[in-house]
């Protein structure tokens, strides 16, 4: 926030919003021989967000050369305008703005290819332009290709346009843009549409922060953790509450998610930030200070510099924006929401609504929900009694909306904590974590009119909570990228392409012995049979809605087994130690069986990196744990862990930290250090190590009373 750039010793620009990506031409202000840009960020006045935010430089920064006519910053849009024939024939329009900053007209060609993933031209087209010196000009091409590759969630495949700029019989200009080709739509009866298919948006929102890495983007640590969520069968990402590195969507585009990217959080309404958050002044010094000056241009850096990422299906102008209840807020949207149109005719655009259903003084001015393209509902649940009926009710009321559940509840807890009163505030116990969005999910899932869900949140994240706690739990991964329990629940009801079985809690219970442990399941298995120590101890199924489990509304002969109403089984089991197995069938046969052992202590420790050779500045992940003497995990080894880097043959490494996930543990992370230690929580911690110069380097783990484990990486 609050940037300044110098060039030596000049200012020559900035940007008061952290989240914009901003272009300064610096050409005037360089001289032959050695240069200096500096930046200077002003993060001082604080409170100024509701999260961490990080600050300084944390995303890429280039140095372009340039001719003096070239592409405007951003200046190609490629747009699928359609599907025909069946889908046999894509349409495009593409358009390209150039500036001449030369001193003479220009009559310049463009010329655009299509490229397959392959590399392979599918489609060409070309115009010409005349333009004035100091001028803009675009050109718009409206090129058709047959039988295209289609871009979607399970095959998120990417085409390329290379635009090339000519004049004077060269080359002087060329760029890459990536596309998908698809179509997205929001409907009124049928929710969400890609290709024209229904698609549920299973959707996660997740804040920009990579746990130990901080603000910093890295694309390894980015694609670790959405690989996960893809793995636990969700579908879309809401980017909370701000537009994230232009190189996350790069990952969503590879990975096919389904994206709403997001402008602001404050517009002139600054949010309340004090007493809840430790603060002792009423004042926030949040975007709301530079919303009316700004407000246009961060907007357009947003949707000029991502219109391009198939993934992107929706945009969001702003999260529980105050001003929803206001006249004044009614004109900021219709404004802001034009802005979305005029620079992307191809997407609707939604706002986060929080007070739908609040008493009179606050709640959401009908010509404000009624202005959007679809309206986004958060927290339907948050409503008492009518919570998510109050979807039906607006649907008779309003029956020419577009409903998106834009920020619900998700299922987080403390990964291995099965502890019935938790140390963390507001944290339900294990056996309950996943009851809020089960009774969402029921009704998400049989309302087609509800395009989807994104929920709060699909990982830890810094910030927003509370003294001893450093970060909030409402993910179902933590901030280490370890998925916990509800990881499972969610991959039961979401991922169609697997069978899901997972049992909770771990079976370490010494002192515990005939009391009551309530074990938990998640599974997509018909129904599921539990043994402890060979015997017996019962079968559960599910029972309504079947929608997602039986596929089916109609299969009633299936409901003769007894089941829950819950989206997750339970069963009460006298504590003894050995082992608990659960068998998992489908259709009468047993597809799946987890076991779940009582461990010795730990002995040695187990490690996997997930690479040993990186790139020069790349990064790798290096999982921990212990093991006990029969080489099974320990789920509760809480040992104490020593990291340390080494270079040999020249190479050398730093770590960027460790974290094992437990957000009331407040050791630093050790960023940037040689050496560090942490603990690790409910048997489990995180190493990211950097490479820095090429060569080689080691890592070094150790402790106590157990034999170092080293990796050794190469760099470069
Ligand atoms: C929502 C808000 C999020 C986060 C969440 C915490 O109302 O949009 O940013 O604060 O509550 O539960």
């Amino acid at each position: 926030m609050n940037s300044t750039v110098y060039v030596n010793g000049t200012k020559v620009g900035g940007r008061a919003y952290g989240y914009s990506q901003f272009t300064i031409d610096i050409t005037d202000f360089l001289v032959t021989g050695e240069n200096s840009i500096a930046v200077h960020v002003d993060n001082s006045m604080q409170p100024n967000s509701r999260w961490y935010t990080g600050s300084g430089i944390y995303r890429d920064v280039w140095i372009i050369r340039r001719a003096a006519v070239h592409i405007a910053d951003n200046g190609v849009f490629a747009a699928c305008n359609g599907l025909y024939n069946n889908k046999a024939e894509a349409r495009f329009q593409i358009q390209v703005s150039v500036h001449n900053q030369s001193s003479e007209a220009a009559d310049i060609g463009v010329e655009h290819r299509l490229l397959d993933a392959a590399g392979n031209e599918v489609a060409r087209d070309a115009s010409a332009l005349h333009i004035e010196p100091g001028c803009h000009a675009a050109a718009v091409v409206c090129p058709s290709i047959k039988n295209p590759h289609l871009w979607s969630v399970g095959d998120p495949y990417l085409y390329t346009v290379e635009t090339s700029i000519l004049w004077k019989g060269e080359v002087i200009d060329n760029l890459c843009t990536r596309i998908g080709i698809r179509t997205v739509e929001f409907d009124v009866d049928k929710g969400f549409l890609l290709n024209g298919v229904q698609v549920k948006i299973k959707g996660m929102c997740l804040h920009h922060d990579g746990g130990l890495t901080g603000a910093a983007f890295y694309r390894e640590t980015w694609k670790r953790r959405i690989a996960l969520l893809k793995d636990m069968g969700c579908n879309g990402i809401r980017c909370a509450h701000n537009p994230p590195a232009p190189e996350f969507l790069d990952l969503c585009d590879e990975m096919g998610f389904l994206v709403m990217d997001e402008a602001f959080d404050e517009w002139q309404l600054t949010k309340f930030k004090s007493a809840e958050y430790g603060y002792t002044n009423n004042f926030a010094y949040g975007y709301g200070q530079f919303f009316t000056e700004n407000a246009d241009l961060d907007l357009l850096s947003m949707l000029r510099r991502d219109r391009n990422h198939p993934s992107i299906v929706i945009w969001s102008i702003g999260n529980e924006i105050p001003e929803q209840s206001t006249l004044e807020g009614v004109r900021i949207l219709r404004h802001l929401q034009d802005l979305c149109h005029h620079e992307d005719p191809t997407r609707m655009v939604t706002s986060a609504l929080d007070n739908l259903a609040s008493p009179e003084q606050f709640r959401t001015r009908e010509e404000f929900e009624c202005a959007l393209d679809v309206a986004g509902y958060n927290y339907t649940a948050r409503w008492g009694k009518r919570a998510e009926m109050l979807y039906d009710e607006d649907r008779w009321k309003f029956p020419a909306r577009r409903f998106l559940g834009t920020e619900n509840p998700s299922a987080g807890g403390i990964r291995g904590n099965y502890e019935k009163k938790s140390e963390y505030p507001f944290m339900p116990s294990y056996d309950r974590l996943t009851l809020n969005h089960e009774f969402l999910w029921r009704y998400t899932a049989s309302r087609d009119f509800v395009a989807g869900d994104y929920l709060w949140t699909g990982i830890d994240y810094l910030g927003e909570t509370r003294w001893p706690a450093h970060g909030a739990g409402s993910g179902p991964i933590d901030t280490a990228g370890f998925p916990k329990d509800t990881f499972y629940y969610f991959r039961s009801i979401w991922n169609r392409d697997d069978t899901t079985l997972h049992i909770c809690p771990h079976w370490n219970w010494a002192g515990y012995e005939g009391e009551f442990i309530t074990v938990i399941g998640y599974t997509d298995c018909d129904e599921v049979s539990l043994y402890l120590n060979g015997r017996f101890i019962g079968t559960k199924g599910y029972d309504c809605p079947n929608v997602g489990h039986a596929g089916a509304w109609n299969i009633l002969a299936r409901n003769t087994r007894p089941t829950t109403h819950d989206l997750h089984l339970s069963w009460d089991v006298p504590f003894e130690a050995g082992e608990l197995r659960a068998v998992g069938y489908k259709d009468g046969k047993a597809v799946i069986e987890r076991v779940v052992k009582t461990t010795g202590v730990p002995a040695r420790l187990q490690v996997q990196a997930d690479t040993e050779a990186l790139p020069l500045y790349g990064i790798a992940h290096i999982e921990i744990g212990v093991l006990d003497p029969e080489g099974l995990p320990v789920p509760t080894a809480d040992i104490l862990i020593k990291a340390r880097v080494e270079g040999v043959g020249g190479g050398s490494a730093v770590l960027l930290g460790l974290d094992n996930g437990n957000l009331i543990d407040n050791t630093l992370f050790g960023s940037g250090a040689r050496a560090a230690e942490r603990r690790l929580f409910a048997g489990r911690l995180l190493c990211v190590i950097r490479g820095i110069e090429k060569g080689t380097a080691k890592l070094v783990l150790s402790a106590d009373a157990m034999e170092d484990e080293t990796i050794t990486f190469t760099i470069g």
